[in-house]
């Protein structure tokens, strides 16, 4: 589990609408070591989902490339998982068919992918009896947690993360943070996550970028050093407020 994660050079341009250049992206190098948890946080507008999707092999940068383990990635690759804000679950599955999809995908045989679906549903803080729930009966915060399980289950080096619980209430967050936690520190594949909140960065990250306004680059590269396993409670330490501070101040900077 896990992989050295290399972005070189990354420069990203859209065509924009009045048919001239806007330049989103870059250019930016960055590399994770292999099972790091690394947030990504800047400004709206600034390029984040961008350097996902680059990240994810599903947009070709305009100029430089990413590699995983030093072999370049170029296209999406199920060593590599990715979940956005919106869990996207399909309405017609139940939860473990939906858990279980990229497995389906895999042409892994009906028995034994939904035996592994049904074992991460503890981990996942889902209770037994939401099985065979469907998605409309789901709150966001359990829709989440099946978007997340899909991805796990196909264990990934590598999980991409953009904005994953942006759309859910804060106790809420809270407890499906807790929840990554652990499945992370598990499975240890290599992180790297778009947030906006500077207390899930800190409570999460071993490490926290942060980009600049558009065209984005990392103006910032800040060790979250603070011992684990972590509480919600190590946010009331001076050390966490510190670190606080210092993302804060660093997003300010123009
Ligand atoms: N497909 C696209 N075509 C043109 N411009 C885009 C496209 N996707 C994003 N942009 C623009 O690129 C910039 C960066 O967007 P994005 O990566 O979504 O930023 P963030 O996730 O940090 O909010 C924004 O100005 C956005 O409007
Ligand atoms: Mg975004």
């Amino acid at each position: 589990m896990g992989a050295v994660l290399s972005a070189r050079d990354l420069l990203l341009d859209y065509r924009a609408a009045d048919g001239g250049v806007l330049s989103a992206l870059g250019p930016l190098s960055f590399q994770v070591a292999s099972g790091l948890f690394v947030c990504l946080l800047g400004p709206s507008g600034g390029g984040k989902s961008t350097l996902i999707r680059i990240l994810a092999g599903l947009l070709p940068p305009t100029a430089g490339q990413v590699y995983l383990n030093e072999i370049r990635i170029a296209k999406p690759s199920n060593r590599v998982g990715l979940m956005f804000q919106d869990a996207n679950l399909m309405p017609w599955r139940t939860v473990i068919d939906n858990i279980a999809l990229s497995l389906e995908l895999a042409g892994v045989d009906k028995k034994s992918r939904l035996q592994k679906a049904v074992s991460l549903l503890p981990a996942l803080g889902l209770g037994a009896e939401f099985a065979h729930a469907y998605p409309a009966e789901l709150s966001g915060g359990m829709a989440q947690r099946v978007a997340l399980g899909r991805v796990l289950i196909q264990r990934p080096d590598v999980l991409l993360l953009d904005e994953p619980f942006g759309a859910l209430d804060a106790f809420t967050r809270e407890q499906i943070s807790l929840d990554l936690m652990q499945m992370w520190s598990n499975l240890r594949p290599t992180v790297v996550m778009v947030t906006h909140n500077i207390d899930e960065a800190i409570l999460l990250a071993d490490r926290v970028l942060i980009l600049s306004a558009r065209p984005g680059r990392i103006i910032a590269d800040i060790p979250i050093t603070l011992p684990r396993p972590r509480r919600i409670e190590d946010s009331y330490r001076a050390e966490f407020g510190q670190l606080a501070a210092q993302i804060r101040r660093a997003l300010q900077t123009p």
